[in-house]
């Protein structure tokens, strides 16, 4: 036997127990918006110091970044192979809904080739496909093909504050040849995707306030201003009637799509009326000029992620409010700055406002789009191996979500980025019955595997 065929052999007569291992993982409610689950994040952190002690990892522990905690494995680096950095994140959105849930969100379960919890699919179900190829070759006595340094966060889901300048502070540690994500998605079932571009995030939250406190509505209202109309009306007035964001200098710096990028997703198969059928609207929308893809990979975008204001309960209060607010993101496109585009909706907002509310705005967590050169060789190397993982020709891609790190990795540490996403647009992320495909799961580790011994093939590249 080979030894491609030993760890072939070894990740069938070990899938059982991998998924037995992923599901200790998911037990954990490491949820890193909420302070109360503050203890599950150090116990999630210990347990993956554990599964990389089992794949053989000559160092693992869990690192203090300020927040909450990472933790930092790597393999004994020799000098003749190249440096793989995986990147992931064991910190998990909330759970609400809770009653939408067909089983409860940390105890997973698996129905129809599916495994079920909170994390299955973003991410920890993702990054552990990486510990288990390493854990093949350990375990079969072989040499890892490549240097393996793996940092795992637990900050991912509330922007990664911690991990950012953590980087910064740790190149040398750091220092690889190239990153690797495990944290999207395959372009369709069964059909790996060679992703090279993410979209970027800028995160605001505004607040209008009228009066001093909530009125009686047939007494006041027609004469004291109501902020709930007042920033609805403001809000539609950043879109325009052809789906173009009016913000003055928005689209300045966006990096149009080349016309080979256009032709070749025009030709990716793609059925609309079936992506209609799937997401539940009664039509779909968006920027005219684009198609559905291109709109959701390329295009930027600005969306009210949260409204509220005035009276919500059951029934009818006749209230005037005091105050209304909104949580509005952009999407972003190489090479808009995210820090710049914040400003921006920040100021055109209050030049919209009237002056009968007084406008506060907040800045939440943001990060630039990211974007590999399609051409490098490690993606040629990253497509031999997904075409023996799963059989299939990969599809060469951009996806619409944010990892804002991976901009930080790649700059801080001049490294291209592979992200090898097993995922699924339907895993319900961040979302009641989040789930991952096992039978994407296990032909990760074997993608893993393979990468690992095509990147070695590789030797070195041009960074
Ligand atoms: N894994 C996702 C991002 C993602 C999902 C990228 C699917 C591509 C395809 C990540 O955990 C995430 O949720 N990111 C957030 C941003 C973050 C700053 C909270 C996002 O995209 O909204
Ligand atoms: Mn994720
Ligand atoms: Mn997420």
């Amino acid at each position: 036997m080979t030894a491609t065929e030993k760890v072939e052999q070894y990740l069938k007569d070990n899938a059982a127990r991998f998924e037995e291992e992923l599901k200790e993982i998911l037990r954990i409610p490491s949820v890193s918006t909420d302070a109360a689950h503050k203890p599950d994040m150090l116990r999630c952190a210990e347990k993956l110091v554990h599964f990389f002690q089992a794949a053989g990892m000559q160092e693992a522990r869990v690192v203090e970044t300020g927040g909450h905690p990472a933790v930092y494995a790597q393999s004994e680096q020799k000098p003749d192979r190249p440096t793989v950095l995986v990147y992931g994140h064991y910190d998990v959105q909330p759970e609400d809904p809770l009653d939408e849930w067909e089983t409860p969100p940390f105890e997973p379960d698996i129905r129809d080739g599916k495994i079920f919890a909170r994390g299955t699919s973003d991410d920890k179900g993702q990054f552990f496909v990486h510990i288990k190829a390493a854990e093949a070759y350990h375990k079969l006595g072989l040499e890892y093909p490549v240097n393996y340094k793996f940092i795992i966060e637990g900050e991912e889901e509330i922007g990664s504050p911690s991990l950012a300048p953590w980087i910064a502070s740790h190149a040398e540690l750091l220092k690889s040849d190239v990153l690797m994500v495990s944290d999207t998605t395959l372009y369709a079932p069964g059909v790996p995707a060679v992703l090279y571009g993410l979209r970027g995030l800028a995160y605001i939250e505004v607040e209008f306030k009228g009066g001093d406190t909530d009125m009686h509505s047939g007494m006041f209202g027609g004469a004291v201003p109501n902020p709930a109309n007042e920033l609805c009306k403001v809000i539609a007035q950043l879109k325009d009637d052809k789906g173009r964001i009016t913000i003055p200098g928005f689209y300045d710096k966006v990096r149009p799509l080349t016309q080979g990028e256009r032709d070749a997703w025009a030709k990716l198969p793609f059925d609309e009326e079936e992506f209609r059928k799937s997401v539940g609207a009664p039509q779909l929308c968006g920027e005219e000029g684009f198609t559905t893809t291109e709109r959701r990979w390329a295009r930027p975008t600005l969306d009210v992620n949260g409204f509220c204001s005035g009276f919500t309960g059951e029934g009818a209060k006749t209230v005037l409010p005091a105050k209304a607010m909104a949580k509005i993101s952009c999407r972003l496109v190489p090479d808009q700055d995210h820090e710049e585009i914040a400003k921006m909706m920040e100021a055109e907002i209050r030049r919209l406002a009237p002056p009968t509310v007084e406008v506060k705005v907040s800045f939440h967590h943001g990060g630039p789009a990211w974007m590999n050169n399609p051409d490098h060789p490690i993606n040629e190397a990253a497509r031999k191996a997904y075409r023996r993982a799963w059989h299939a020709e990969p599809v060469l891609m951009r996806e619409g979500g944010s990892i804002a790190i991976v901009s930080d990795f790649c700059n801080t540490l001049h490294i291209p980025a592979i992200l090898m996403g097993v995922g699924l647009d339907t895993d319900n992320i961040h979302a009641p019955n989040e789930h991952l495909t096992l039978s994407d799961f296990h032909a990760g580790i074997a993608a893993s595997a393979f990468l690992a011994e095509e990147l070695a093939e590789l030797g070195s590249w041009e960074k």
